[in-house]
């Protein structure tokens, strides 16, 4: 029986010639490099260049993952990817009452321009690539990353890296939004204009679907709502009157690798060749980065299981395989152990050495684009092309991403498919090594990583000596400009940086946002 795809057709037990009978080699293929990108976005791909190697990281202090950035530099990390504690990540100060509990503990904790030096302390920010995974205060972040380059004497045009500043799939699937979703959009505007006018490398978008995929998106549904959520912020950026091929350029996008690797590779390939056409033929872009979709890849954090967790080693080592194989830019590899607690060092570790292994010990960086031509590869991207161009017409029937947002329509959706998991997963059907079948009678005793709760007593001093020793009256005139400029219609990013330069906190920064701006909250259909 053919087994029971996540995208829309079953996968066939045998392909032959016939499946590409009508397949027309140079509008689904072109060349690696070339448009519509189906082969990757580079002419020579990892044959020039491996993908980047960037690991997420961060929990406790700024001092505390300063450290393990600078050990996963020496173990041979490619790019910095920086997680951030929920209080950041909301727009709350770590003394803040709400913070209370999580201070530290997903992420760093970042409060201030102070925390900010701290957390890139003998980094120098002229030579890696940092991504930065904030989305409602995106654009604090990426000025405190800015303002401390500065200090390091590295000038904004230099700097790479990228924000994930997406947050459309914050109402969809995460979470951490703390705008209305039109103010929302407008910050996002104001970085990508902000970006174009000063900081030409850096990515200021990571559109991503990992998270829909995380809470049950399948393939399809992944894809489509990811590049629907694309089209809402290049139309958000044109209608604030910039050029398609001033900011296109610097969009970027985030997806995640599952086990079936087949499935993932067409995917990928498909999500190339969607967009290409959209950018050009919906919004007539020119510039050929224009319509490269570059992406960041993660592997399935959701398929890892917490009984006989080595075999988590197993399962990320074939879905860091199905990225690589799907063309991706840069990859994070999850640990071993992180269904169970953060990962120690020496699981960070071996998820980079798995990606090393890939990239050094086999052939897969040999040749571009190895499935291009495959009865199956080629058949399953053109299954999961229609499916997907299929779900993205409902969306635009729906008014775009936005209004179907707003009716909850990707949730609801996202929401019947993770039933489904859930079910095949219970009967039996879907197969989790470990969990519902070759299970073990008793498992073995595991030692996790703890984080030191004292830290939010530390950071809260920090924040009262912060306050203690900067110009108040120079913060309070600038959040009073900052207000001023939220309530008009100028770009937000340039009083916000006074602020920041000044020792204002994200927490005050967000908090005078939010009394302009409002703070959304959910109703029954968002
Ligand atoms: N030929 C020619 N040039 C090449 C090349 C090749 N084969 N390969 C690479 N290059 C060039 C590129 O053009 C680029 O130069 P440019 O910037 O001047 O164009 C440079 O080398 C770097 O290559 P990439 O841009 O492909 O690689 P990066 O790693 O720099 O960027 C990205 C990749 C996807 C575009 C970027 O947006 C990125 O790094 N994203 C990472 C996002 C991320 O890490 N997110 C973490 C999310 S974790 C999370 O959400 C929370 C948790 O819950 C999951």
């Amino acid at each position: 029986m053919a087994r029971e795809s996540e995208s829309a057709r079953p996968i066939e037990p045998v392909y032959g010639p016939d499946a590409l009978a009508h397949w027309d080699p140079a509008g689904k293929l072109g060349e690696p490099g070339a448009y519509p990108f189906t082969r990757g976005v580079y002419p020579t791909m990892y044959t020039g260049r491996p993908w980047t190697m960037r690991q997420y990281a961060g929990f406790g202090t700024a001092a505390e993952s300063n450290a393990r950035y600078r050990r996963l530099i020496a173990h041979g990390t490619t790019g910095l990817s920086v997680a951030f504690d929920l209080p950041t990540q909301m727009g709350h100060d770590s003394d803040a009452p709400i913070a209370h509990g999580e201070v530290g503990r997903v992420g760093v904790a970042v409060d201030s321009i102070d925390d900010m030096r701290t957390l890139f302390d003998g980094i120098p920010l002229d030579r890696v690539s940092t991504s930065m995974t904030i989305n409602a205060p995106a654009a604090l972040l990426l000025l405190l990353y800015q303002l401390v380059a500065e200090e390091q004497g590295v000038p904004a045009n230099r700097l790479t890296g990228t924000v994930q500043n997406d947050v459309l799939k914050e109402y969809i699937a995460r979470g951490t939004y703390i705008f209305p979703p039109r103010p929302s959009l407008r910050l996002t505007a104001d970085v990508f204009r902000y970006c174009g006018a000063g900081m030409p490398k850096w990515n200021t978008i990571s559109i991503s679907g990992y998270h829909m995929a995380e809470a049950g998106a399948s393939p399809v549904q992944e894809i489509a709502f990811t590049l629907a959520d694309g089209i809402e912020y290049v139309r958000t950026a044109i209608a604030a009157g910039m050029d398609v091929d001033d900011f296109a350029p610097r969009l970027s996008f985030f997806f995640v690798a599952r086990s079936t690797l087949l499935e993932e590779v067409a995917k990928f390939r498909a999500a190339r060749r969607i967009w290409a056409r959209v950018m050009r033929e919906e919004f007539g872009a020119r510039n050929p980065r224009s319509l490269m979709l570059r992406f960041h890849t993660q592997t399935a954090g959701v398929q890892l299981t917490a009984q006989q967790p080595e075999v988590n080693l197993v399962r990320v080592a074939v879905q860091a395989l199905a990225a690589v194989l799907g063309g991706t830019q840069s990859l994070h590899t999850n640990s071993f152990d992180e269904a169970l607690a953060l990962p120690t060092d020496r699981s960070a570790r071996l998820a980079l050495r798995t990606q090393q292994v890939l990239a050094h010990e086999t052939d897969v960086t040999a040749t571009v684009d190895p499935f291009a031509g495959s009865y199956a590869v080629e058949s399953l991207t053109d299954d999961v092309e229609a499916a997907a161009l299929e779900l993205m017409r409902r969306v635009e029937d729906l008014g775009g991403a936005v209004a179907a947002i707003e009716r909850g329509f990707q949730k609801g959706e996202i929401e019947r498919n993770a039933y489904r998991i859930a079910r095949e997963t219970d009967s039996g059907e879907r197969v989790v090594v470990g969990v519902n079948r070759f299970r073990l009678d008793e498992e073995e005793p595991y030692e996790p990583l703890r984080v030191d709760p004292a830290i939010e007593a530390r950071q809260a001093e920090r924040l009262a000596a912060l306050r203690a020793d900067r110009d108040q009256p120079a913060v309070d005139a600038a959040l009073a400009a900052l207000k001023e400029t939220a309530a008009g219609r100028d770009n937000v990013l340039y009083p916000m940086k006074r602020a920041l330069r000044a020792r204002a906190t994200v927490g005050e920064v967000c908090g005078a946002l939010r009394e302009v701006w409002g703070a959304h909250v959910p109703t029954d259909t968002l």
